[in-house]
């Protein structure tokens, strides 16, 4: 059952009109798209963050023109604010999480492994029980819903997807509710903001307006990935699963076609799904498989008030950023599909 710990805050209100309260010190696994984004608006709140980067990622060039990383005079141990740490379960790279916490919240970004196993449960699960009781949350996917032939998908549907990428992840969601850190799950659709946005693509010439009648994705801006963490953390949201997205899924054609014309470019030709599926590699096809509406009522009726409602203020905010000069693509690094 959903845990809400009441505070001072009036739900609804801006985040940046609301009391911040004491720094805490936040654990984030996986310093990927949503990772780094929140580690960034946590230092920007004045927050300690310990992220985790596989052995094998450049972590120097990630951090080294991203946020400050200079000690804390206000920690009791003066620990630099922003600590970066190899976790890396295919390595067998641990962090020791007993000399880096205690934590105040930890938030697994990590998809499950090859093998349906959770990296972290697998690797960490006994060292964060050792934790206290900090909140925790795990972000999922909506893909665990499957294909709903367009209908909307809630909480209280039961996961059911039969694409194997999304049973691996049904088994991990299963093992994080069994995990006793009573997790809130975040489950999201494709992900798109600042360096995952169609623009690259058209700009390129690499943009494909694909039509397949009736079928509809759902999306979400990076910030409201990270504004929902937020907001459920501070409110005590746990112990249950919330879908993460906008009010209005739609055919990905709309999308591209508002792209190209904040671009003013032409749209690619017009190709039908039956015809284009031969060219799509397997991840993009398993997308195009199922089709479905994401609910985010839940999320609202917990006073959540989108930073993107839809797509269209999204990717004006996307393309303004992107080109607005704010926008790192080293520390964002990653391109992502935009599908749900
Ligand atoms: N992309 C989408 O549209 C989408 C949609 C729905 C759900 N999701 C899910 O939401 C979560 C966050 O998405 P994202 O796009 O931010 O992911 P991302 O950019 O791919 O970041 C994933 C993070 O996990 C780390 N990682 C991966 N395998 C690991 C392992 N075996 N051991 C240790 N660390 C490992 C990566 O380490 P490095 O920093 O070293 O690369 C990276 O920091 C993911 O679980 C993703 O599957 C994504």
């Amino acid at each position: 059952m959903a845990e809400r710990v009441t505070g001072d805050t009036k739900p609804g209100a801006p985040e940046s009109e609301r009391p911040q309260g004491d720094p805490q010190r936040w654990l984030v696994l996986g310093g990927g798209y949503c990772g780094m984004r929140l580690v960034d608006r946590l230092l920007d709140l004045g927050h300690a963050v310990v992220v985790t980067h596989r052995a094998s990622t450049n972590r120097p060039a990630i951090h080294s023109s991203a946020a400050p990383v200079a000690p804390d005079a206000s920690s009791p141990r003066s620990r630099p604010r922003l600590q970066v740490v190899a976790f890396d379960s295919g390595q067998g790279i641990d962090p020791d999480l007993s000399a880096l916490g205690p934590f105040t919240a930890v938030l697994s970004t990590i998809p499950p492994g090859d093998d349906g196993v959770d990296p972290v449960l697998d690797r960490l699960g006994d060292a964060l029980r050792q934790e206290g009781s900090p909140w925790v949350g795990y972000l999922s996917t909506s893909g665990v819903y499957g294909d709903l032939q367009g209908g909307w998908a809630d909480e209280s549907l039961p996961p059911r997807s039969l694409v194997p990428r999304s049973r691996r992840r049904i088994d991990c969601e299963a093992a994080w509710r069994a995990s006793g850190l009573a997790p809130l799950i975040l489950r999201l659709p494709g992900i798109y903001g600042p360096g995952r946005s169609p623009f690259s693509r058209l700009d390129q010439g690499r943009g494909r307006l694909i039509h397949k009648p009736g079928q509809v994705f759902s999306r979400v801006h990076v910030d409201d990935v990270v504004g929902a963490v937020l907001w459920c953390q501070r409110h005590g949201y746990r112990d249950t699963a919330v879908n993460v997205c906008d009010a209005l899924p739609c055919p990905g054609s709309e999308l591209l076609g508002l792209a190209a014309r904040l671009l003013d470019c032409p749209l690619p030709p017009c190709e039908r799904y039956r015809d284009a599926k031969a060219t799509m590699g397997p991840m993009a096809r398993s997308f195009w498989l199922e089709n479905r509406r994401v609910s985010n009522r839940r999320l609202l009726s917990w006073g959540y008030v989108l930073c993107y409602p839809t797509y269209r203020e999204g990717l004006v905010a996307t393309l303004a950023e992107e080109r607005g000069g704010r926008f790192n693509p080293t520390h964002h690094r990653a391109d992502g599909l935009l599908a749900g």
